[in-house]
């Protein structure tokens, strides 16, 4: 095990956050108990609770404890955000932390269950064996450009503005991340954009054209437009090794690609920045469902989501890739033996709620422990 602890950062957020990141904290508390694993959790108010208790949605000592810590373990925010000034919204939102962090990866891996087929809405010929790493762009473009705004025209009309804006290295950088990753699986890239309509578009086709050329010639590099993109990932989602594309693309794409993985509750995901003087990442671990406001409270959340994403800072913070794939294969393992949360069950099959499919995880984890 490595020998630095890390600093781990725990933000359960709204809705059901703090239900699925519970349970993501009971497995990481077992990797501390059982294995040894050298980490530090402590938890900090974000988000409404944090607002109607303390003013502010990100509180100061929240924020200074995501500029202290190694990593970052969030669960989701939004949900009745009425009579929060947009101002406050703002400051205090996600979006902020990844900008904040330099968190300009956001990596998104979707992947088939063979164990969810009867769930599942795409059929098993199509989807069986898709093991995808879909690369976001997670601090430019869309969302961040500027100028943005609403206004009133001249005549009464309102009228909205964003403005979708990407400089070279902006677009090297993410590149060169799923370059380097693609290494690391299949050795295949495919770079998605809408160069047939924007310049962003044709600006990031040739700056991954260009990088390819000249640092990853060894890598399969394909380009591909966002609306076939879109097709082919439900169509034929076998085709994809890694994905990489830009932050309004790759939100939109990662919902979709989620049909792979039968639920949204199933995909985890890691916003990472560049390396630190320790050698890891800046970085931010968050499920990508979303707070779900309409399930929060009852328990029935698939934790999953959570758990596999503490298996991403397993591998990409603590930097041990064979208790990662440990976790993983523990997820499996429940699935296989019958776990199912309300959103991955088939009919016939009885849901479990959050919490026991902690306990099924947990037993795995520890059945496979046993037998290593
Ligand atoms: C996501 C979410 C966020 C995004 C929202 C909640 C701001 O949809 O992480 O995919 O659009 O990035
Ligand atoms: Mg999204």
């Amino acid at each position: 095990m490595a020998a630095q602890p890390l600093k781990c950062l725990v933000l359960g957020g709204d809705g059901v956050g703090p239900e699925v990141i519970a349970q993501a904290v009971r497995v990481l508390d077992w990797f501390r108990d059982v294995r040894g694993l050298p980490i530090a959790l402590t938890e900090h108010p974000y988000g409404l609770s944090a607002w109607q208790t303390q003013g502010h949605i990100l509180p100061a000592h929240t924020l200074q404890a995501v500029h202290d810590s190694d990593a970052i373990l969030f669960g989701a925010i939004g949900g009745n955000y009425d009579g929060v000034p947009m101002q406050v919204r703002r400051e205090g939102s996600v979006l902020r932390l990844r900008r904040e962090l330099g968190l300009f990866a956001n990596l998104r891996p979707v992947r088939h269950w063979p164990a969810l087929d009867g769930a599942a809405p795409l059929r098993r010929e199509v989807a069986g064996g898709a093991d995808i790493a879909l690369v976001r762009e997670n601090t430019g473009g869309l969302y961040f450009g500027t100028p943005r705004g609403t206004e009133t025209l001249p005549d009464g009309r309102k009228s909205a503005f964003n403005t979708q804006r990407y400089a070279t290295d902006e677009i090297e950088r993410v590149a060169r991340f799923a370059f380097e990753l693609a290494r690391t699986r299949r050795n295949r890239l495919c770079s998605v954009d809408k160069s047939n309509v924007l310049e962003t578009g044709v600006l990031w086709r040739e700056t991954v054209t260009a990088l390819h050329q000249r640092e990853f010639a060894d890598v399969a590099l394909t380009h591909m437009l966002v609306d076939n993109c879109a097709l082919q990932l439900v169509r034929a989602p076998t085709q994809f090794d890694v994905i990489v594309t830009d932050n309004m693309f790759g939100d939109i794409l990662s919902d979709g690609a989620g049909a792979v993985s039968v639920s949204l509750g199933m995909l985890p995901s890691a916003a990472l920045g560049a390396l630190r003087a320790d050698g890891r990442p800046a970085a931010l671990y968050e499920p990508v469902h979303g707070s779900a406001p309409d399930i929060e409270g009852q328990g029935i959340a698939n934790p999953i989501g959570a758990i596999l994403s503490a298996a991403l800072m397993l591998g990409h913070s603590a930097q041990l890739a064979a208790e990662a794939q440990l976790l993983e294969r523990a997820v499996e393992a429940a699935l296989d033996a019958g776990a199912r949360t309300a959103d991955i069950a088939a009919p016939g099959e009885t849901p479990i709620g959050s919490v026991a499919m902690g306990d099924a995880i947990l037993s795995a984890l520890a059945a496979l422990n046993s037998r290593a």
